[in-house]
């Protein structure tokens, strides 16, 4: 069985606690953090990732240039992992030194194009891999069925948790999970539907 994550982008930020609240049974809940400039659109800070509420663990997903100034800072409001774009090249050897200091769990991103070979030096220091199925900077968006070679493939030479991004419904999400992957994200999915906790549990059970 797959671990769920939920993403808030596309939340209703009115009420984000609340949201928040209605998908309790999934294991955690991720938090995109966009600056509009590494992607071209703003979404929210430490402060909101401080200020929710739960006890599923906070995955914070920097969408940001620089983020080795901000890792602090999402510590402090409650990460228990902080994922950075492979794409930032020499400055994820940085910021996996500083989330290594502070002990929380590390995760690097890669875009849709980006090939894996990028990653194999780092694949001892971290937890986890997150395979964007997605053009970062957007929920709902239609899943990029590319990407799924490059999950099995990942598999085959990474056994530690392996998480897609993008466009994951009930469908591609058994795609994915049938590539490789342990672990599915979804925001449009989960909170476009009329019983978000009983998605979750479905998609737990693709
Ligand atoms: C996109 C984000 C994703 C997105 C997932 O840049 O990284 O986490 O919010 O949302 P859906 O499930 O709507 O594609
Ligand atoms: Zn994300």
């Amino acid at each position: 069985m797959a671990r769920i994550g939920v993403s808030v982008l596309n939340a209703d930020f009115g009420h984000l606690q609340k949201e928040v609240d209605k998908v309790s049974n999934a294991d955690f809940l991720h938090f995109d953090i966009m600056d509009g400039h590494f992607v071209p659109n703003i979404s929210f800070g430490a402060s909101v990732v401080k200020d929710i509420k739960t006890d599923l663990k906070k995955v914070v997903h920097l969408m940001i240039d620089n983020p080795e100034n901000y890792v602090d800072s999402f510590v402090k409001a409650g990460a228990d992992q902080i994922i950075v774009h492979i794409e930032l090249g020499e400055v994820v050897e940085k910021v996996i030194k500083k989330i290594k200091r502070n002990k929380i769990k590390i995760g690097i991103a890669l875009n849709p194009r980006t090939k894996l070979h990028w990653l194999r030096y780092y694949l001892d220091d971290i937890d986890s891999v997150l395979i964007m199925s997605v053009k970062p900077g957007f929920g709902g968006q239609k899943f990029d069925h590319n990407v799924l070679p490059k999950i099995d493939e990942l598999r085959q030479m990474f056994d530690k948790d392996i998480c897609v991004d993008g466009g994951i419904n009930l469908k591609t999400g058994r795609m994915c999970t049938l590539a490789g992957a342990s672990s599915l994200l979804s925001g449009t999915c989960v909170f476009g539907s009329k019983d978000p906790m009983k998605t979750v549990e479905k998609l737990r059970k693709i």
